[in-house]
């Protein structure tokens, strides 16, 4: 029965190809697969099997049914058996697939990257879970220095390294710098790191994971005037030609002297508005990377000096003109009405 069944599905295989018309097929089908088609004529047989022979065969029957049904189911000739020509309209407009597009953070990521490997810095990314010296311990913090409470840090539950103390969550991406000065060793060093950091918050304004951008540029003789050249391109790169910035004197562990950052507001452009009050955004902090920091990363501060900056990519986002995003936490709702706006 095993050859028997081996050349029916031979033999209509053969014909489905080679079958000429709808009618044909159809034909075909009724002929193998029909009530009293051929292999319902040899279902009918397999009572007078041995027992032992009935399960194989009932296998290998099942599978040249379905070979041949799905041969007819794919014939070119059944598709245009099933719709007739006279029903199908080319000139109806077709279904449209939605078109989705980037998450508007990750677009401003891939923006502000774009602005800065334009002047020759180099992405980098480093470990969102480091250890603590990289994120404090090597930026110039005391043991007992509150910026821990600051950053309100999110600390890992593994042992304590040895060497480079508690697991953290990066409250910052200023762990990269340190790290950066390991992987160049010799300056220059100009490097634009992007990551997500992690801090213990939720308001208007804040999110427990959100993102930063870190810029480090080290070489002989880079000066506050580098610094602010720095700062001016990417606000009017990124925010527009008619923004400005400008620095005011702040303290970081890790910078000396340390500034922040502000931007000129894009409604009144610097003359005081409603939402700016007296016409400056605050952008974030920066400052000429500390002696401590270099030595830290194994670079001489006699030789070299740099500066950083670390900003909030989705603060810099909401403050460019346009977006009127007035809750950071609209950001990471997933609703896609909000974000299919972007
Ligand atoms: N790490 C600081 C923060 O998260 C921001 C910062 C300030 C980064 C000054 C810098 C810097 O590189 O120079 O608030």
């Amino acid at each position: 029965m095993h050859q028997k069944l081996q050349n029916l599905k031979n033999e209509a295989l053969a014909r489905i190809i080679s079958a000429g018309s709808a009618e044909e097929l159809e034909d075909i089908r009724i002929q193998y697969l029909g009530k009293s088609g051929q292999l319902a004529e040899i279902a009918g047989q397999f009572k007078n099997l041995p027992p032992e022979e009935r399960v194989e065969t009932g296998r290998l029957f099942n599978d040249i049914k379905t070979a041949i049904s799905s041969a007819i189911e794919s014939s070119p000739l059944k598709v245009v058996s099933t719709a007739s020509v006279s029903d199908f309209d080319p000139t109806l407009p077709g279904i449209k697939p939605v078109i989705g597009h980037l998450h508007p953070v990750t677009q401003a990521v891939n923006e502000i990257a774009a602005i800065f490997e334009k002047v020759g810095f180099t992405r980098v990314r480093y470990p969102e879970a480091d250890w603590d010296w990289y994120a404090f311990g090597a930026l110039n913090f005391p043991k007992d220095h509150p910026a821990r409470d600051d950053w309100e840090t999110f600390f890992v539950d593994v042992p304590p390294d040895k060497k480079f103390g508690p697991l953290v969550l990066t409250p910052h991406t200023s762990n990269g710098q340190v790290r950066e000065m390991e992987r160049v060793k010799t300056p220059p060093i100009r490097m634009i790191n992007i990551a997500k950091c992690y801090r213990r918050q939720s308001d208007i304004s804040h999110t427990p994971m959100f993102h930063q951008f870190e810029g480090l540029v080290i070489d002989e003789h880079i000066t506050i005037a580098n610094l602010r050249g720095t700062i001016e391109y990417f606000v009017k790169s990124f925010f527009g030609p008619n923004r400005t910035s400008r620095l005011r004197p702040y303290h970081f562990q890790f910078t000396e002297p340390s500034f922040e950052v502000d931007i000129s507001c894009g409604i009144c452009n610097g003359k005081g508005c409603r939402l700016c009050k007296e016409g400056w955004l605050e952008l974030g902090g920066s400052g000429m990377v500390h002696p401590e920091v270099l030595k830290a990363g194994k670079i001489d501060p006699q030789k070299y000096s740099g500066f950083a900056f670390g900003w909030g990519v989705e603060r810099c986002y909401m403050m460019k003109s346009g977006t009127k995003i007035d809750d950071i936490r609209l950001l990471y709702d997933n609703d896609i009405r909000f974000l299919n706006q972007f």
